[in-house]
């Protein structure tokens, strides 16, 4: 089939080469002509694993293709994907401008029939919207020609996108026209083949689908860090409360990992926006604000122990951070406990040696003028003369480090960990003062 998407980034990259994979002409339109160049000479705009050679061999054998010219993306495909970005406006709702945008630009060229799907994160109402807009532009054109909108949201995470994609636990489809599901079965119909993962219904229950699962994730792991922080103060350990709850399968394991908080551009933009979407109506949503709140507050867990350690002044004091992704196998530092740790730091007045597997490019992108940040070329490097680790993010390559090592490289043998990483026992046999997460420090 032949497939258009419009916004070439983490969303529609991924859709777009695993589409190309399983043998759709996917045609990827952007109006960053420098992402586009860059695309077509492999070089890809995000680390992702296994992305660079899907995109890579796709693009050779002629199956993904990358323009700028619109125009010509509309004619491609009868599928035209909107996978443009929404970010927060200044209240916290979607910005819906680039995705009106491209609704009206598949208007003023579309020439047949065109099935318009929303792979974005977009509020509930936003497919009437971009119905709207579509059939005003047509009408200005003076021109009849049919088109559908359908819901499709995405649920890949960062750092697994292309097995997500390629193996999605579930196709959510939202439309009010029978008639495109056909179409969609086809376009789907590789990664659907042992079970049909395929869930049809109206599209306002779609778009709420997607805010709903985010915001649920979210809830699971404010949830756990209030736990953690309750753990803390009645000397009971969240690691083995953890462990405890996560045995009933009404709860299951996963997303229940107390930490620094969690990041990235989902979870802390969806249930922003859809607090925002609730208010516009007239309900308070009580839990969601709770969730926010948590989460603003457990960011600054860390800054609290580093205080509660070496109090309000750290003029002079250099700390080493491990990881500033929010969260590992990204390079991606959007929300990243990390920035407000760093910021907490810098603000008292102490200095940073940074170490990240994959985001040393993305911090010298967004904190290379500060002199208060030393970025280091491997994790044992940053400890050097610094006066106490702090980690903040999981990379595999932080679980087991040499100790010894650690000890040697700090000035104290002080660590605060942010994602509960090590023994807290076998820490403080070793010599350490270990600060974690919910865990009697
Ligand atoms: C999230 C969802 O998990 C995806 O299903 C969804 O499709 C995606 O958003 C999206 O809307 O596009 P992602 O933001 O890539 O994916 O990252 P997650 O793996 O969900 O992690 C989010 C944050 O939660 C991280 O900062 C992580 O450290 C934190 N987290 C996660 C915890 O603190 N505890 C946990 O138990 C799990």
């Amino acid at each position: 089939m032949k497939v258009t998407v419009f916004g070439i980034g983490y969303v529609g990259l991924v859709q777009a080469a695993v589409l190309a994979e399983v043998g759709h002409e996917v045609m990827c339109i952007d109006v960053d002509a420098k992402k586009v160049e860059n695309l077509k000479n492999g070089v890809i705009p995000i680390f992702e694993p296994g992305l660079t050679p899907l995109v890579k061999k796709n693009y050779e054998e002629g199956r993904l293709l990358f323009s700028t010219d619109a125009e010509m993306g509309v004619h491609h495909g009868e599928m035209q994907f909107i996978a443009v970005g929404t970010p927060p406006d200044e209240d916290g709702s979607a910005d819906l401008k680039y995705v009106t945008a491209v609704a009206r630009t598949i208007a003023q060229h579309m020439n047949s029939h065109k099935v318009v799907l929303d792979k974005s994160t977009v509020p509930v109402g936003t497919a009437d919207k971009v119905r709207s807009v579509m059939a005003q532009t047509l009408k200005e054109r003076g021109v009849e020609i049919p088109f559908d909108v359908v819901s499709n949201p995405e649920f890949l995470k960062e750092g697994a996108a292309v097995s997500d994609c390629m193996r999605p636990e579930r196709i959510v489809i939202g439309t009010d026209n029978e008639d495109v599901v056909d179409l969609l079965r086809e376009l789907y119909e590789p990664f659907n083949r042992n079970h049909d993962r395929m869930i049809l219904m109206d599209i306002r229950s779609a778009e709420l689908t997607k805010y709903a699962a985010n915001c649920m994730l979210a809830t699971k792991i404010s949830f756990m860090n209030e736990i953690s922080n309750l753990a803390e103060l009645l000397g009971a350990d969240v690691e083995k409360v953890r462990q405890g709850i996560g045995s009933d399968p009404r709860i299951g394991y996963h997303f229940i990992y107390p930490g620094c908080g969690y990041g990235g551009s989902c979870f802390p933009k969806d249930v922003q926006a859809l607090i925002r979407t609730a208010e516009q109506i007239g309900y308070q949503p009580r839990l969601l604000q709770a969730v926010e709140q948590v989460n603003h507050a457990q960011k600054l867990k860390l800054p609290e122990f580093i205080q509660r350690h070496f109090g309000e002044d750290l003029k002079g004091k250099t700390f080493a951070l491990w990881g500033l992704s929010f969260k590992p196998n990204t390079d991606d530092m959007r929300e990243a406990s990390s920035r407000v740790l760093m910021e907490a730091l810098w603000e008292r007045g102490a200095q940073v040696q940074a170490f990240d597997p994959e985001a040393m490019d993305e911090t010298q992108r967004i904190y290379g003028h500060r002199t208060d940040l030393k970025l280091m070329g491997t994790k044992e490097a940053a400890l050097q003369g610094a006066d106490a680790l702090v980690i903040c993010t999981e990379w595999q390559s932080f679980r087991v480090p040499d100790f010894d090592v650690i000890k040697k490289s700090l000035k104290q043998p002080v660590i605060f960990d942010g994602r509960n990483l090590y023994d807290p026992e076998r820490l403080s046999k070793r010599g350490f003062v270990y600060y974690a997460i919910g865990r009697g420090a």
